[in-house]
């Protein structure tokens, strides 16, 4: 089995926003990632696959197909736009990198079997890198 991981990268804006929360709750929570007209990121996305090595091709799988299949579900919808106004899934969740972690790996997982209908390779993790100081993974 081998583990390969490919790094992708998109250009997003958001605000983080709990409407659960109060004004203050929020700013309290927040900080000035609660401002009003938000703030953008060079989001750093890993998606790590594995599988077995296949002795014909020397390969996992065909790379072509895996940045097809994260073109496709993720960066067409995510790169340049606003996570909260243009991505159904923050419509009500806060694009937190919690949160955006999360959906990414749901809309692989989603598409995952019919870009790679023989099983294999399997998703194993989904990571964010938001910051220079924090990333966040998915693991499974
Ligand atoms: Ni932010």
């Amino acid at each position: 089995m081998i583990r390969v991981t490919r790094r992708y990268r998109f250009a997003a804006s958001h605000r983080l926003h709990s409407s659960e929360l109060s004004g203050a709750a929020n700013r309290d929570l927040y900080g000035k990632c609660n401002n009003p007209y938000g703030h953008g990121h060079d989001y750093v996305l890993d998606v790590t696959l594995e599988g077995p090595l296949d002795g014909a091709t020397g390969r996992v799988c065909n790379p072509a197909t895996f940045d097809s299949l994260v073109t496709e579900s993720v960066l067409r919808d995510f790169d340049h736009k606003n996570l909260n106004e243009d991505v159904p899934e923050f419509a009500a969740a806060v694009p937190t990198s919690e949160n955006l972690t999360s959906a990414i790996e749901a809309r692989l997982r989603d598409s995952w079997d019919t870009a790679f209908p023989a099983g294999w390779p399997r998703l194993r993790a989904v990571r964010i890198q938001e910051t220079k100081r924090n990333s966040f993974e998915k693991i499974r």
